[in-house]
């Protein structure tokens, strides 16, 4: 029923108009209050564990708020290319939509020089500081790198008008989709669980967990930044090199992704999403079930 509803408004509504209101919905979502939920998020989070200034997590969270608000709102326009608008709108979301991405890796690089000015490792004569909730801040500081490599380095590479024109809807956007949404969101989801579980165990019952959760960090981040080096980004610059070449038309015809260097870079991305979900996602659901049954069984 909805499908039908959905697909009748698309198939009778101007393009314009739907695309319109499909970005007021994606982009105002993951790049307004999401981000701006998150960067809340890991600044509180961070302040309780003790890694960042009080200070700097009300400026960060002001400097989010007014740059999200007012920039955020205004960055919804780098998504309509095809839409019609005019050259100076344009201008004015690819520059503010770059800056979206600034307080949150100000934030992550103040907890990063934190965590180095105390030392995690003990140097000569201070006593060693262990850091509460080590595994929740470490997938915080992956939602800042993503955050920055997936949503601002290769959110960027796309976000030019100039740009956009030749890219929009190729592979180089499935690359930015993936790094800064995984990247960004699904790490903070982690972080949020990783807390969770570390919070009801004792130190005693955390030890044979903690060593999933060890593999499912290293093998979420390894899995993703596979995905990205060997399929998403190379195929993406292919694809754009052929848009040049060729034009548009051909770049996302099935001559272009039928090609065998193409399929090569498609099975090339197999141990990324083995890695993801082997060495990802299961270790985590194994460390998730093994603290229900210490805590049912305390
Ligand atoms: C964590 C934050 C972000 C997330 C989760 C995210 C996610 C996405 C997703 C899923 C799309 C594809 C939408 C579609 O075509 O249906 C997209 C497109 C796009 N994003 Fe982001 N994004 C983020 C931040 C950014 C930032 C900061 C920039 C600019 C520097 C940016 C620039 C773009 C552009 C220009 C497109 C359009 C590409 C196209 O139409 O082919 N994004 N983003
Ligand atoms: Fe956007």
């Amino acid at each position: 029923m909805l499908l039908t509803t959905v697909s009748h408004i698309s198939s009778t509504t101007n393009f314009t108009v739907v695309d319109t209101w499909r970005f007021w919905i994606i982009h105002l979502w993951v790049e307004g209050f999401f981000e701006l939920f998150v960067t809340v998020l890991v600044a509180v989070t961070f302040y309780q564990l003790g890694v960042v200034r009080r200070t700097n997590v009300v400026r960060v969270i002001y400097m989010d708020a007014i740059l999200f608000l007012a920039g955020g709102i205004i960055g919804t326009a780098h998504h309509w290319y095809w839409t019609g608008q005019a050259n100076f709108t344009m201008a004015l979301a690819a520059m503010f939509s770059a800056l979206e991405v600034v307080p949150l890796t100000l934030l992550t690089l103040d907890a990063w020089d934190f965590i180095k000015l105390t030392g995690t490792k003990a140097s000569s004569g201070t006593p060693k500081k262990i850091i509460p909730h080590k595994w929740a801040f470490y997938f915080l500081m992956a939602v800042g790198f993503w955050n920055f490599v997936g949503a601002g380095i290769f959110g960027f590479l796309i976000n030019m008008p100039v740009v956009s024109y030749f890219e929009a809807g190729t592979i180089l956007t499935l690359n930015h989709g993936h790094a800064a949404l995984l990247g960004a969101f699904g790490m903070l989801a982690m972080a949020l669980a990783v807390l969770g579980l570390r919070h009801v165990l004792t130190d005693e019952q955390w030890a044979v967990p903690e060593k999933f959760i060890k593999l499912s960090f290293w093998g979420l981040n390894v899995g993703l930044a596979l995905m990205v080096i060997t399929n998403l980004f190379p195929v993406g610059v292919l694809q754009i090199w052929d848009v040049l070449e060729n034009g548009y038309w051909h770049a996302r015809s099935l001559e272009f992704i039928g090609q065998d260097r193409i399929r090569l870079l498609e099975w090339a991305s197999m141990p990324s999403h083995v890695t993801l979900i082997m060495l990802g996602v299961l270790p985590m659901v194994i460390a998730s079930g093994l603290t229900y049954l210490k805590i049912r069984k305390a």
